[in-house]
C-alpha cells in the first residue's frame, strides 16, 4: 500500500504541493521591523488588488487609520513604504533628505530614461544635473519677465480659439495641453507649435498613450519578465516605440541646434546645456552628454505639460460646478485690472482670492497623486522601522493635502481657507502639491505663473458655463500617472 502510493507520479504531486505552500508562506510572510502593514495573502500580487482603481486614496486613508502614519505594502514581491502626514514627510524628505532623496531601481525608469534625465536618476548625476538645470531655467525666466512674455505669448492664440468657438461647447484638453507644452519648448528649444499642427498633435498623443501605461504599480515595474510575453499585453514594446520616436524627433531638435551654435548668442536652454557640455568635454566620467540632454528635454517636456494642463481643466470644472466662485474671481479681476489692461504676475499679490482658488484646487484636485515614488540611499530606520534600500518610498501626498486634522472640512472646496482674517493670502505648511525636500518638483514656480495668467486672462473676457444640457462629470476624475477629472465639454461666452 506505501510503496503504491510512492509511484513516482504520485512523489511529484506531493512535492509539487509542498513547493505551492512554501511559495504561499514565503511569498506573503512579512519582515519582523518593516512598518505594519495590511497583510497581502496571495504571492506575486500583494497589495495590487485592494488599490481600487477607482479612488486608490480611499484605501491608502484606511491604511493610514489602522496601520498608523507609516506602513507598509506589497505591489507584488516590491516593498513598499508610505508615509503620511505632514510632519513625517518632512522628517523623511527634508531632515533625512541625504537618504530619502533617491529614486528606486523601477525597471520603466530603466527601460524609458536608462536612469538619466532628472526625474528617474539618481546620487551624484542627479544633483550635478537638477543643480544644473535649475540655476539654467532661472536665467532663462523662471520668476523673470521674460518668462512672463513667453506665457502671454501663448495665451493669445489660445483666446483666439475661444473665440471661435462662438460660445459652442468646447473640450479644451488638448488646446490647453498645446499652448502649456509651447512654452516649454520656447524656453527649451525656442520652438512653437500651431493648435493645428498634426505632427505635433501626433506627438501629444504619443506622450498621452505613454502616461498611460508607467503607473508606478504598473504590472512592469513588478515583473518586468512579462515584457516578453507574445502580443504586448502589457503595451511595453508601445512604449519603447513612442519612446524612440520622441527620442528622434528631439534628437533633430540638438542637431539642428548644433549646427546653429554661437555661443555668444545663447537663446534657450539646450543652447545653455550645449555650452556647458564644452566645458566638461575633457572629463571621460561627465554627466553631461548629448544622451542626457536629450532625457532632460524629455523630462521638462513629460512633467511640465500634462500636470499644468491638467490643473487648469480642474480649475474650469470647479468653477463650472460653484459659479459664485468664479463670480467672485471676476469681481476680484474688474477691480484690481480692470477690463482692458493684460493681466501680469505682478498682479499675483493683489489678487488674493484667485490665488486662494488656484491653491486649494491644486490641493483637492492633487493632481500628481502619490508624486513620484522615492528610495533610500542605504538600508536605514525610520520611526525605529526598517527600509531596505530596495523599497519604493512614497510621501503620500494627500495624507498631508487632505489630513482632517489640518484642513477644516478637509472634502469642502473653501478657496477662503487660504485667506486670514486680514484678507492675506496664507501658506500653511501642509500645502505641498510639488512635494518637499530636494526632490520638490523643478517647475513649481513655473506652473505657478502658469495657472495664473491663462486662469485671469480667461476670465477677465470670458464667462464660462455648462453646455446647455448641463451634463458635467463628477470631481471624482480618474487616476492614472495624473488624476484628471473625467472629459468634459464648457462653453466660453464673452463678457
Ligand atoms: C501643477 C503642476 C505641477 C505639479 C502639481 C507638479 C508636481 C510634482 C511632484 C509631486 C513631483 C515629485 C516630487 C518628488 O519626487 O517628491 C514633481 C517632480 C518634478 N516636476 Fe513637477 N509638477 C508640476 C509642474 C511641473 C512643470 C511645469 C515642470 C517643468 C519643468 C515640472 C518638472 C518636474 C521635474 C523635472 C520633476 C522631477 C524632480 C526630481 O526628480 O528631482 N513640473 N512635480
Ligand atoms: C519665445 O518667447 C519669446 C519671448 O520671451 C518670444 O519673443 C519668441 O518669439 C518666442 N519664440 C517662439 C518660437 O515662439
Amino acid at each position: 500500500m506505501l510503496y503504491d502510493l510512492l509511484t513516482f507520479g504520485n512523489i511529484i504531486i506531493f512535492l509539487f504541493f509542498v513547493l505551492c505552500l512554501v511559495i504561499l508562506v514565503q511569498g506573503t510572510k512579512r519582515p519582523a521591523d518593516i512598518p505594519p502593514g495590511p497583510k497581502s495573502w496571495i504571492p506575486l500580487i500583494g497589495n495590487l488588488l485592494e488599490l481600487r482603481a477607482d479612488d486608490p486614496r480611499v484605501p491608502f486613508r484606511e491604511w493610514r487609520e489602522k496601520y498608523g502614519d507609516i506602513y507598509s505594502l506589497y505591489f507584488g514581491n516590491k516593498l513598499v513604504i508610505v508615509i503620511c502626514g505632514y510632519e513625517n514627510i518632512k522628517e523623511a524628505f527634508v531632515k533625512n533628505g541625504d537618504i530619502f532623496s533617491e529614486r528606486p531601481d523601477l525597471y520603466l525608469f530603466r527601460e524609458i530614461a536608462r536612469r538619466e534625465g532628472i526625474v528617474s536618476s539618481s546620487g551624484h548625476f542627479w544633483k550635478e544635473q537638477r543643480s544644473f538645470c535649475l540655476a539654467t531655467l532661472r536665467e532663462f525666466g523662471f520668476g523673470k519677465t521674460s518668462l512672463e512674455a513667453k506665457i502671454e505669448e501663448e495665451i493669445s492664440p489660445f483666446m483666439h480659439v475661444l473665440w471661435e468657438s462662438k460660445s459652442q461647447p468646447l473640450d479644451i484638453r488638448r488646446m490647453l495641453q498645446i499652448s502649456i507644452s509651447n512654452i516649454i519648448c520656447n524656453m527649451t528649444f525656442g520652438h512653437r507649435f500651431e493648435h493645428d499642427n498634426e505632427e505635433f498633435l501626433h506627438f501629444l498623443q504619443l506622450v498621452d498613450d505613454d502616461l498611460q501605461v508607467v503607473g508606478s504599480n504598473s504590472v512592469l515595474n513588478i515583473y518586468p519578465i512579462l515584457r516578453f510575453l507574445p502580443f504586448d499585453p502589457f503595451k511595453i514594446e508601445m512604449v519603447r516605440r513612442n519612446i524612440d520616436k520622441i527620442d528622434e524627433y528631439f534628437v533633430k531638435i540638438i542637431g539642428e541646434h548644433k549646427e546653429n551654435f554661437d555661443e555668444n548668442n545663447i537663446a534657450d536652454f539646450t543652447d545653455a546645456y550645449l555650452k556647458e557640455m564644452m566645458k566638461h568635454s575633457d572629463n571621460p566620467d561627465t554627466s553631461y552628454t548629448d544622451r542626457q540632454l536629450l532625457k532632460v528635454i524629455g523630462d521638462f517636456f513629460v512633467a511640465g505639460t500634462e500636470t499644468t494642463s491638467t490643473t487648469l481643466l480642474w480649475i474650469f470644472l470647479y468653477l463650472l460646478k460653484f459659479p459664485e466662485v468664479q463670480e467672485r474671481i471676476q469681481n476680484e479681476i474688474d477691480s484690481v485690472i480692470g477690463k482692458h489692461r493684460q493681466p501680469s504676475i505682478r498682479d499675483r499679490l493683489s489678487l488674493v482670492y484667485t490665488e486662494a482658488v488656484i491653491m486649494e484646487t491644486l490641493r483637492v484636485a492633487n493632481v500628481a497623486g502619490m508624486g513620484i515614488p522615492h528610495g533610500v540611499s542605504k538600508d536605514t530606520y525610520f520611526h525605529g522601522y526598517k527600509i531596505p534600500k530596495e523599497a519604493m518610498v512614497f510621501g503620500n501626498l494627500d495624507s498631508a493635502l487632505n489630513d482632517p486634522i489640518v484642513w477644516k472640512n478637509t472634502e469642502n472646496f473653501e478657496p477662503s481657507r487660504f485667506i486670514d482674517d486680514k484678507g492675506m493670502l496664507i501658506r500653511p505648511e501642509e500645502f505641498i502639491p510639488f512635494s518637499n525636500g530636494r526632490r520638490v518638483c523643478l517647475g513649481e514656480s513655473l506652473a505657478r505663473m502658469e495657472l495664473f495668467l491663462f486662469l485671469t486672462s480667461i476670465l477677465q473676457r470670458f464667462r464660462i458655463t455648462a453646455p446647455e444640457n448641463g451634463e458635467l462629470p463628477s470631481l471624482t476624475g480618474t487616476f492614472g500617472l495624473v488624476h484628471q477629472p473625467e472629459p468634459y465639454r464648457l462653453c466660453v461666452i464673452p463678457r
